[in-house]
């Protein structure tokens, strides 16, 4: 199985944006772990960051016919990008969605999400594990199919 993690905006940042809000781990250390897991997990893992939204749908454009999955962390183009949405809706590969906080538990704008119905999963608010998790089920549900 092979699944592409796409980090978006303002993610390179980790470790010295909102300590409060994201965690004092860098980005590094977050694709370390993603690594390992996977490892364990015996997948393949690709692992993309891009702070412009049409490198991040270029991206998700090249992983057609060749990735199994996505885990995408679209940062704050969760919030308003239907071009990143429409991007994951025409490779039609199961995607799951990520966030490291809890967007229910923030402010309005970010309670809504214009990738959500697209993707199979929505993962909030466990900070790195957020992603671990959308690996895992992106697995599970392979397996079941
Ligand atoms: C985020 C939440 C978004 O609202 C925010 O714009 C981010 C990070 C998260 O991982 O919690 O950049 O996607």
């Amino acid at each position: 199985m092979k699944i592409q993690v796409i980090h978006g905006p303002n993610l390179n940042m980790l470790g010295i944006r909102e300590k409060n809000i994201y965690g004092t781990m860098s980005l590094e250390s977050i694709n370390r772990l993603i690594g390992e897991a996977a490892e364990k997990l015996k997948i393949e893992v690709s692992i993309f960051q891009s702070n412009h939204e049409g490198s991040i749908i270029d991206k998700i454009h090249d992983c057609y016919n060749k990735y199994d999955g996505l885990v995408i962390n679209p940062g704050a183009y969760t919030h308003y990008s239907y071009a990143i949405r429409d991007a994951i809706a025409a490779v039609s590969i199961p995607t799951v969605e990520v966030h490291l906080s809890d967007i229910q538990d923030r402010e309005d704008f970010r309670k809504i999400s214009v990738i959500k119905d697209v993707c199979v999963k929505q993962i909030a608010g466990k900070g790195y594990l957020s992603y671990i998790e959308g690996i895992e089920a992106l697995l599970h549900r392979q397996e079941e199919n």
